[in-house]
């Protein structure tokens, strides 16, 4: 088998299939997805709140990202693994960008880079892109950027919508071969996606993005606490794990773990 490539997905957008991406952030977890069919994984700096037990993804490092991209790409074979440049890696300029994106390529194998912004970040895309490194870019929110916009919703009002089109259009400028677009109106995505020919990935963009990106922790319950309205559940890991947890301290402390059957002689 080989991997899937950004020349499938340009593909897919011809044929208007629309496909899905998780988060993975380990191998093992990758791997469940890989076998699963999931065509793209992100190992996205969220692994700062949903894998590193930091309060947002602005403190992860280049060093972190390479270490966990690398094990998710020694845990996958299909997967088109597409890493995220942390914050700090790519904002000095495309010398700066194309070194971190470097790094990731050649320590940690992935097939691609994600990067936030959008006409910000549009000279980090074009000098990555000439050199060979696939990037998807991020646009409306964008949570490297926590200390400046906040968390909510982007691109509402005539101005901000205007905004997050010209940015569309700059990353497709600027080579991207797909663009997210986290937190904004349903209808304002459904145009960005209309007036693109690179794919959209959608995360609180409602559903006529061409594909759908969500937070693997968050999809199947194991983050924990109330989940923003875009997330749909589809698992409950949280209870699944602490549950089985709790049967086998249980088996411990009453001594009904190990038995015989568990024991050599
Ligand atoms: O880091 C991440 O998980 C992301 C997705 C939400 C798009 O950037
Ligand atoms: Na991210």
């Amino acid at each position: 088998t080989r991997r899937i490539t950004v020349r499938d997905i340009a593909a897919a957008k011809e044929r208007g299939e629309k496909w899905p991406m998780l988060t993975a952030y380990d191998a093992m977890t990758a791997s469940v997805f890989d076998e699963a069919g999931i065509p793209v994984l992100l190992v996205g700096d969220s692994a700062g709140n949903c894998h590193l037990g930091y309060e947002t993804t602005v403190p992860v490092t280049l060093d972190e990202m390479t270490m966990l991209s690398a094990a998710v790409v020694r845990g996958t074979n299909r997967a088109l693994i597409v890493a995220d440049l942390p914050f700090g890696s790519y904002q000095e300029g495309p010398v700066q960008a194309l070194r971190s994106a470097t790094r990731l390529i050649k320590e940690a194998g992935v097939g691609a880079v994600k990067l936030e912004g959008g006409e910000r970040s549009h000279r980090q895309i074009e000098l990555l892109v000439e050199s060979g490194i696939p990037v998807m870019a991020h646009i409306g929110l964008t949570p490297q950027s926590v200390n400046a916009m906040g968390y909510r919703v982007q691109g509402r009002g005539e101005e901000a919508a205007q905004q997050l089109l010209r940015d569309a259009k700059a990353v497709q400028d600027a080579g991207a071969f797909a663009v997210v677009l986290e937190l904004v109106p349903a209808e304002l995505a459904a145009e960005v996606t209309r007036s693109l020919h690179i794919p959209t990935v959608g995360i609180g963009a409602g559903p006529e993005c061409d594909a759908q990106v969500l937070v693997w922790t968050d999809m199947l319950g194991l983050t924990g606490g109330k989940m923003p309205r875009f997330v749909k559940q589809y698992a409950d890991l949280r209870s699944v794990i602490g549950d089985a947890a709790k049967a086998y301290a249980e088996d411990v402390v009453g001594g009904t773990f190990p038995l015989e059957e568990h024991s050599v002689h």
